[in-house]
């Protein structure tokens, strides 16, 4: 008998900056896990980070140390696509057609819109406005059934849906729909500082985020002067904004140790924040070590890095390119 297809997943991180626990505990590590059961695509997504400005030599340097990492933390390029989106050019393609099925209304929802372009008032280019376009085309291309996400990205799934529906509501059955895919716990890692916040790669405090990168004593650091309350109480009270301090702390502790942040408070009742800090701090260290041990061995092999995303991006336009000429031809290009 034919063994059942596999489900399909699609998910990326941007190369634009330190990639943070949170990137780490909300999506890579949740990937790895997918692996098995899943036809898993993962790619390094430059195209979407020239919404910012950036330095050219960095981002050429970042995209790859993104591949390392990912590898690092045992995503496995023999069984999942690893692949740099602007090397399958149906991307910037497809982002092209949906653009005229998107509507100006729908993208001036999005919050990460709103907070971009308040953080970068000086440059509110186009392609910041229509970056979930290029996102949904991401998604879409490869039919995924899931998408493996933290939290902040789910506003983007919905409008994938949403522009994916209309297509197919016109044409036929084009596109997969498909699904956000959260982490039970950490799908919203929050910042160090302000708790409030989520943890981010942009953040202009490196003291709000423990970056993948950092050095140990660096990271126990962060965490041991992460903010907290002046409760003095360790409980989980996810909805409490007076908790978020520790709530975060608890989150985090629970998915390096595979608990549950209910399971940690209840460990650690009647004990001080002290406590509570020096046992993340520690178990983010060692989470975190093996990790970068493998980082350093493979970010020096630069050939490995390139057989891959070499192989990536012809089995990724390979598979990309069904669904674009799918595409084009309900919309009445001709493609042959
Ligand atoms: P990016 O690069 O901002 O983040 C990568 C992934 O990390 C998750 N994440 C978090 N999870 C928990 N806590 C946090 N503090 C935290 N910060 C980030 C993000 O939700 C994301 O899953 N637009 C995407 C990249 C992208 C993409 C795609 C993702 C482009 N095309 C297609 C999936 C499918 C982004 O900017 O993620």
């Amino acid at each position: 008998m034919e063994a059942e297809k596999k489900k399909k997943i699609f998910s990326g991180v941007q190369p634009s900056g330190n990639i943070t626990l949170g990137n780490y505990i909300g999506a890579i590590r949740n990937w790895v896990r997918l692996q098995d059961d899943y036809d898993c695509a993962f790619a390094m997504m430059d195209m979407h980070t020239i919404t910012v400005r950036q330095t050219p030599a960095e981002m050429r340097k970042r995209t790859l140390e993104l591949m390392a990492l990912y590898i690092a933390c045992g995503i496995d390029p023999e069984k999942s696509l690893l692949f740099i989106q602007s090397h399958n050019s149906a991307h910037a393609e497809l982002a092209w057609v949906l653009n005229c099925y998107t509507y100006m209304g729908e993208l001036q929802r999005m919050t990460q819109f709103k907070d971009k372009s308040a953080r970068h008032a000086d440059n509110i280019n186009a392609g910041l406005f229509t970056y979930p376009v290029l996102m949904a085309a991401d998604i879409l291309l490869y039919q995924a059934d899931y998408v493996p996400v933290g939290k902040d990205q789910m506003q983007h799934i919905e409008i994938c849906r949403d522009i994916a529906n209309r297509f197919n509501a016109l044409y036929g059955n084009v596109f997969t729909i498909p699904e956000g895919m959260l982490v039970k716990a950490g799908a919203k890692i929050m910042s160090l500082q302000e708790p409030t916040k989520k943890m981010s790669k942009s953040d202009p405090n490196p003291k709000g985020y423990v970056s993948m990168m950092d050095d140990f004593n660096v990271i126990a650091k962060k965490i041991k002067s992460a903010v907290t309350d002046s409760e003095g109480v360790i409980e989980y009270r996810p909805d409490d904004d007076a908790k978020a301090g520790i709530n975060n702390l608890l989150s985090i502790m629970a998915v390096m140790t595979d608990s549950t942040p209910e399971k940690v408070a209840a460990d650690f009742a009647g004990q001080g924040y002290g406590a509570l800090k020096g046992a993340v701090a520690e178990a983010v260290v060692e989470g975190i070590k093996p990790i970068r041990a493998e980082y350093d061995r493979i970010i020096k092999d630069k050939a490995y890095l390139k057989d891959i995303y070499t192989r990536g991006a012809e089995t990724a336009h390979r598979i990309a390119d069904r669904t674009l000429k799918k595409a084009y031809k309900k919309i009445g290009f001709i493609i042959d």
